[in-house]
């Protein structure tokens, strides 16, 4: 709990010229809506610096900077520091860099676990070890609730485990995975964890450091900012990786993992972020003083309280009616979910509902969201998948009223 204070949501969602009352946006997981301060941080790099950065003259100058500004929020985010962290277009491709790196790490015959939970994004890249050698094993769900257990993992580690990959959060199901918990098993057993907090990281403030996690990928565009994403890793680890860029790109690990370099724009125009937290923490709180990572815990901590408000009555819903079937904790005790509901509704189809839903005024959709080994797994797959509706700190009360009332009239 966040002590007496509660979200302003209103002064949050002016932030947000996408969204107004007529409709309701609950495809949150998909990727957030950006506030006017990225928009800005966008436009004013590309209008006034759109050069290359990092040399004397003043608009190259500055350019880095900004680029700067941009690296650090997203580091922050995840109480990382900005020399650790590596920024990329998406998630998917920071996994692919990173297993190409991490492959001359390992012998043949050395073990990988995966999970039948994860998006393909920390699935398809560890799964093709398997051609070059490696030993792949699944960590699989309940096949009826979602949930991984980590005594299952337990019983696949041996001497040969090299590399656990896990989800902090199903993209599906809503689950939250004890992180923590999970590396400090893997790390007794002599191996390392990589961990997608693509689902987590919008809800939950994130500490790398306490999590003592080797890796860890998450996506700015699903955090309220433009469309890159970061993959973090423990400075001793980042020093070791192979270079994946150039030959002649030596030494900064941050350039040797991003071929190509990161996207300037979107890079510089992720500091929007932070000027959108900052606003917000100034108006929620207004004690100036305290340092990023507090900030962003006790902003995150609201997040959290309002998401469990909101979540109450529709798992509240979900759960009572007997057609439909909820994945993943029925709760909204936010220690156990993050505000992700996927659900089905017995004997019907899920494009079909999605679709009368959208056109109701839910922005929301149906299918697999790449999780695809998830949606086989929960046997979903012959009613088109789930229909998900995802939920972050600008939706309200009426956002899940409107999806209750809908989802009463439609199944
Ligand atoms: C849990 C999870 N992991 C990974 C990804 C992939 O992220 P990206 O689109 O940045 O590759 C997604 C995207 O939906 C996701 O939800």
């Amino acid at each position: 709990m966040s002590g007496n204070v509660t979200l302003d949501v209103d002064f949050a969602r002016s932030f947000f010229p996408a969204l107004n009352p007529s409709w309701s946006f609950l495809e949150n997981a998909g990727g957030t809506l950006v506030p006017t301060t990225v928009v800005n941080r966008v436009a004013s790099y590309m209008t006034e610096t759109q050069v290359q950065p990092g040399t004397n003259f003043d608009a190259s100058r500055i350019a880095a900077e900004r680029m700067d500004e941009g690296r650090e929020i997203m580091a922050a985010i995840i109480n990382a520091k900005a020399d650790e962290i590596v920024i990329g277009p998406s998630t998917t491709n920071n996994v692919y860099v990173l297993a190409n790196a991490l492959r001359p790490w390992f012998a043949d015959g050395d073990e990988v676990i995966v999970t039948n939970v994860d998006h393909e994004a920390n699935n398809g890249a560890w799964r093709r070890y398997a051609d070059a050698g490696l030993a792949v094993r699944e960590w699989r769900m309940d096949p009826e609730t979602g949930e991984l257990n980590i005594d299952d993992l337990q019983a696949l580690l041996t001497d040969r485990t090299r590399l656990v990959c896990f989800t902090a959060c199903s993209n599906i199901t809503g689950s939250i995975n004890d992180v923590a918990a999970i590396a400090k098993l893997v790390h007794d057993a002599g191996a390392l964890v990589c961990v997608d907090g693509v689902a987590f990281t919008p809800h939950r403030a994130v500490d790398v450091k306490e999590l003592d996690v080797d890796f860890y990928l998450y996506s700015i565009y699903k955090v309220f900012g433009p469309h890159a994403a970061i993959l973090y890793g423990k400075p001793e680890h980042l020093a070791r990786l192979e270079n994946q860029n150039h030959y002649f790109v030596e030494g900064n690990p941050f350039l040797m993992l991003s071929p190509g370099g990161p996207n300037h724009e979107l890079t510089a125009g992720a500091a929007g972020v932070g000027d959108y937290f900052n606003a917000l923490y100034d108006h929620q709180f207004g004690d100036e003083a305290a340092d990023t990572h507090t900030k962003l815990s006790r902003l995150f901590g609201l997040f959290a309280d309002h998401e469990a408000r909101l979540s109450a009555p529709l798992v509240d819903f979900l759960s009572a009616r007997s057609n439909l079937r909820l994945f993943g904790p029925v709760s909204a005790d936010m220690d156990k979910r993050a505000a992700v509901f996927s659900f089905v509704a017995e004997g019907r189809d899920s494009a079909e509902i999605a679709e009368r839903l959208q056109q109701k005024g839910a922005g929301l959709r149906s299918g697999d969201f790449y999780a695809a080994r998830c949606i086989d797994g929960l046997g979903v797959r012959p009613q088109n998948g789930v229909i998900r509706a995802s939920l972050v700190h600008y939706n309200t009360p009426a956002d899940v009223d409107r999806l209750i009332k809908c989802l009463d009239e439609e199944v």
